[in-house]
């Protein structure tokens, strides 16, 4: 296309190195797209007549049909996905095929082809994310009254409805669901007409195109339209911080579901087996999760260090893009895909649950608190139970079966009142602070969670429509 400036060809190794039909080819029907509103703006502004701009209709829309029958073979001599579909116009129309980049360039072109592909993309992983949390709602009222110990540093600290558990993880999720539409939101902007940084001699009409193309208005500044990326880094940290939840959840599995925790059961569908030891069965989807969600993250970082040194505006670098961007898409549609299945048919165990802390010293800050009530200073109370504990360990015996007089031996102040309190289903529904693990409160928190889910599906509704 720029053979009237240069002496020689394109080198075939260049042209190998430099192609990018490996990462943009599955763009081309968001490209036809953008073209199609570029060529219904140039007859608008009189710069194509109505019938040129038909034929070039037309010819955009056998092209299309061309590329979803695989009949349309990509040469990379052609360098891109632009190129390629710009050259078969011009087979197909003849000098007509020549006009449609009047007014463009690819700079601009490959910004909002991106942002179209993208904005339907996550639509797609945000009615993903909803079934998503939608499973983790459905886990937490079902093991709303299953008691487990909640864990700080891995150590059991607190017995927790494992309900709460599973409303933590909705809670990470739904942040992840505000980010992807923090994404959406920062695609508005249509850079189309742009040109290569500066605009155009032309009398184009950017508002025409940015409403056929759905919009919310034309980008501000022509340089930055061309040269900035933070549409890609607002998907990446969407990526990133569904990485990094997918992963702890994933972990948090794989400990659970141990032999020596064992509270969780994981749906054989979903596991596998080994080679050589009959019974064992393993939680591969999670460690896969936990391995490839590493990638999504490295991935933000590659856009990062592609960018912080580039010099305003367009730079080549610019194509690697979509290189990580494409890995990062498909490995969160990967996970997006399966966890809802997996997560729903995640079972507890609430009898091997018990086995794992019987000792009731989970309970040691209810004991402190219990003696809070009885008007000993905190710091004091956390003595005194700690004395308990030690003489339970001492003695080897668990916190429940101590009689009131031995209670009384180590804790003068200790009424009959606690042991009607020493149990870890009543613990936990004495923990009633909001956002607490009480089964009220994690109740509270699972309503919360539908009628939320229940807005923003009316939302999602709305944008479709
Ligand atoms: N294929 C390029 C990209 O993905 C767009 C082409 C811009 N090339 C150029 N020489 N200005 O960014």
């Amino acid at each position: 296309m720029w053979k009237g400036r240069f002496s020689e060809n394109t080198a075939d190794i260049v042209l190998n190195y430099s192609q990018s039909l490996d990462v943009d080819w599955c763009l081309a029907p968001f490209d036809i797209q953008g073209s199609l509103a570029h060529a219904q703006m140039l007859v608008s502004v009189g710069l194509l007549t109505p019938d040129e701009g038909l034929r070039m209709e037309q010819g955009l829309k056998q092209i299309l049909r061309e590329i979803e029958e695989d009949k349309f073979k990509p040469s990379i001599e052609l360098e891109d996905v632009h190129m390629n579909i710009e050259h078969r116009l011009t087979e197909i129309l003849g000098s007509l095929g020549e006009k449609l980049h009047t007014g463009r360039s690819r700079n601009d072109q490959i910004a909002t082809t991106v942002r179209l592909f993208l904005r339907d993309k996550l639509a797609d992983f945000q009615e993903k994310m909803r079934a998503l949390l939608e499973v983790l709602l459905g886990r937490a009222k079902a093991h709303l009254y299953v008691v487990v110990p909640g864990y700080t540093h891995l150590q059991q600290a607190q017995p927790i409805s494992l309900g709460h558990y599973w409303m933590a993880h909705f809670q990470a999720f739904r942040r992840d669901y505000t980010r992807l539409q923090a994404a959406l939101d920062g695609m508005q902007e249509c850079p189309l007409g742009s040109g290569a940084l500066a605009g155009s001699t032309l009398p184009l009409d950017r508002f025409f195109t940015s409403e056929a193309l759905g919009f919310q208005s034309p980008s501000e500044n022509s340089l930055d339209s061309v040269a900035q990326r933070d549409y890609l880094l607002d998907y990446h940290y969407f990526a990133t911080g569904f990485a990094i939840h997918c992963s702890r959840l994933s972990e948090d599995l794989v400990i659970y579901n141990s032999q020596e925790f064992g509270w969780i059961n994981l749906p054989d569908a979903f596991c596998t087996g080994s080679s050589m030891m009959p019974q064992k069965k393993n939680p591969d989807v999670l460690e896969l999760t936990r391995g490839r969600t590493g990638q999504i993250i490295g991935h933000l970082l590659d856009l990062i260090i592609s960018l912080k040194g580039l010099p305003m505006t367009y730079n080549r670098d610019l194509q690697e893009d979509k290189r990580g961007l494409l890995a990062s898409l498909t490995a969160v549609e990967a996970i997006l895909s399966i966890f809802p299945p997996f997560l729903s048919q995640v079972e507890a165990d609430q009898d091997r649950a018990i086995l794992g802390f019987q000792n009731g010293l989970t309970l040691a800050t209810d004991v402190a608190e219990y003696l809070v009530g009885k008007g000993i200073p905190f710091r004091e109370a956390h003595w005194k139970a700690g004395q308990v504990v030690r003489y339970c360990l001492d003695h080897n015996c668990s916190l429940f079966q101590l009689s009131l007089s031995e209670w009384q031996d180590l804790v003068p102040e200790v009424e009959e009142d606690l042991l009607p309190l020493l149990d870890l289903k009543t613990s936990v529904s004495r923990r009633q602070t909001y956002g607490g693990t009480s089964f009220s409160e994690v109740n509270r928190q699972i309503d919360h969670g539908w009628n939320w889910i229940k807005s923003i599906k009316i939302i999602a509704n709305k944008a479709k429509s």
